[in-house]
């Protein structure tokens, strides 16, 4: 049996569930893997801060130096979130040798070339299975069970904040704004929900799952990503109706050897395993030119669940110690870089809800439209009657970006038209 000694950086959610995780299963850990994992010594800001577990002082410092350059520690996990700081502290134990394990998925999505380049040429390991989808093993088998796919398609609900803001607003009709406020009582979205509810969270995810998937160097940038502040529980009413549940999705495809990489909030056939993918929980569902299609589920985020995927890591890291291979999780492939489309080049159905004056010819005036600019509609609503202003709602085929945006420009400008009031990706089982 080996004994694996590790520094933690950041004793919060995760540190502490790491922390509980190693005591609970400390037997499991050496009977199922061989090892005995030692936590060391742990980095915090505040020493003085109240915790649920409050380890003695010995265990603590505010020097990331204690742990980096201290030569018994074998493998050091950054905790700390955040970008610059977390950055820091990985690249220090990488030049000192160390391997290197992660959670922080904002950090890999915008530096993750550079670190696993930096871990490469050092020949230690870095390891980031906790960044996406939390304990869900979903890295890992892309990187070593389907490796002999070519994967075709990942498609993801990966933060489970919104995917719990959803679920509230389907089944009980409340507002965006409602259903937020209960998410933040929960404890699910933080203080400033930004990153999660305008669907950055999800584009992190997305960004590392496609580079790691597609074997392509994405940037963060590159990935379209629209979060769900517009919807309203008219639009989930509607979709409803059609037979759609909604869900944010991080997709994911390759076609031709182009990528099409987008995170918005998204009409999905009711029939879909995703569609049943509800509170807080994680699925990322997968197409793989062999396997065919596969959907992983679980929490993706939480003190236990979290740490599960972290020690995962430390576990491989330790068995791979004496034969390291740094180029496994690599996350550039400078000479495989995959085109990746614009928005306007991608294609994909639509829900488009316009706010019309209810007066004869109008719905042929808009339907006619669509048809000019080569868009196909698969279904037409209109409800109400002489008021004001009522909602007239077109589903079209699967169809280019470019040519719905071109179209509802041109709509917009008729005068019986007072609102685009939403538009809606919808993934429709071919
Ligand atoms: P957290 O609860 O905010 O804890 C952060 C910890 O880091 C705290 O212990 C804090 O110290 C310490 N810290 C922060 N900056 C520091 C600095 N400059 N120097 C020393 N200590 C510092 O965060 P978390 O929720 O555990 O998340 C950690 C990472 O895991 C993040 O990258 C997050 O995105 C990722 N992640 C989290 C979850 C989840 O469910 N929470 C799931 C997946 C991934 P004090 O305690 O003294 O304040
Ligand atoms: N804020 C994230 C979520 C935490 O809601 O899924 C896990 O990465």
């Amino acid at each position: 049996m080996e004994k694996v000694k590790i520094g933690l950086l950041g004793f919060g959610t995760v540190g502490q569930g790491v922390w509980k995780t190693v005591r609970m299963n400390r037997d499991d850990l050496i009977h199922n893997a061989g090892l005995d994992v030692e936590i060391s010594k742990i980095l915090v800001r505040d020493m003085g801060k109240d915790r649920e577990i409050n380890p003695d002082s010995s265990f603590l410092t505010t020097n990331p130096l204690d742990i980096i350059e201290d030569e018994s520690i074998q493998i050091v996990v950054e905790l700390v979130g955040g970008i610059e700081e977390a950055k820091d502290f990985l690249e220090k134990a990488i030049e000192k040798g160390k391997h290197v394990v992660t959670a922080n998925k904002a950090l890999l999505a915008l530096h993750g070339k550079e670190l696993t380049e930096k871990a490469e040429k050092r020949g230690v390991q870095l390891r980031y299975e906790a960044s996406v989808a939390g304990g869900i093993p979903i890295l890992h088998a892309i990187r070593e069970s389907l490796s002999a796919n070519r994967i075709e398609k990942i498609m993801g609900i990966v933060n489970g904040t919104t995917n719990y803001i959803l679920t509230r607003m389907s089944r009980e009709g409340i507002s965006f704004d409602e259903a937020l406020k209960e998410a933040q009582n929960k404890g699910y979205a933080e203080a400033d929900p930004t990153a999660d509810v305008d669907g950055f969270d999800a584009a992190h995810k997305l960004t590392i799952l496609a580079s790691l998937g597609f074997k392509s160097g994405v940037d963060f940038e590159q990935v379209y990503c629209e979060g769900i502040r517009r919807m309203t529980p008219t639009d989930i009413e509607y979709a409803k109706e059609l037979g759609f549940a909604v869900k944010l999705l991080a997709i994911g495809t390759e076609r031709e050897g182009k990528l099409e990489l987008r995170v918005h909030p998204t009409f999905i056939d009711e029939d879909h395993p995703l569609a049943a993918v509800n509170d807080a929980f994680n699925a990322v569902f997968i197409e793989g030119n062999a396997v065919g299609e596969l959907m992983f589920y679980g929490k993706g985020a939480g003190d236990m669940p979290t740490a599960s995927a972290v020690l995962g890591d430390i576990i491989n890291v330790s068995r791979n110690q004496h034969h390291p291979n740094p180029q496994a999780y690599r996350l550039d492939f400078p000479k495989n870089r995959k085109h990746i489309m614009s928005m306007e080049e991608t294609q994909t159905g639509y829900y488009i809800r316009f706010m019309v004056k209810d007066s004869p010819g109008v719905l042929g005036e808009i339907a006619s439209t669509f048809g000019k600019n080569g868009v196909s509609l698969s279904s037409v609503i209109q409800k109400g009657e002489g008021e004001e202003s009522v909602p007239l709602v077109f589903i079209t085929h699967k169809t280019r970006e470019s040519a719905v945006q071109k179209t509802i420009r041109q709509i917009q400008k008729f005068d019986a038209v007072t609102e685009v009031a939403n538009l809606i990706r919808v993934e429709a089982l071919s």
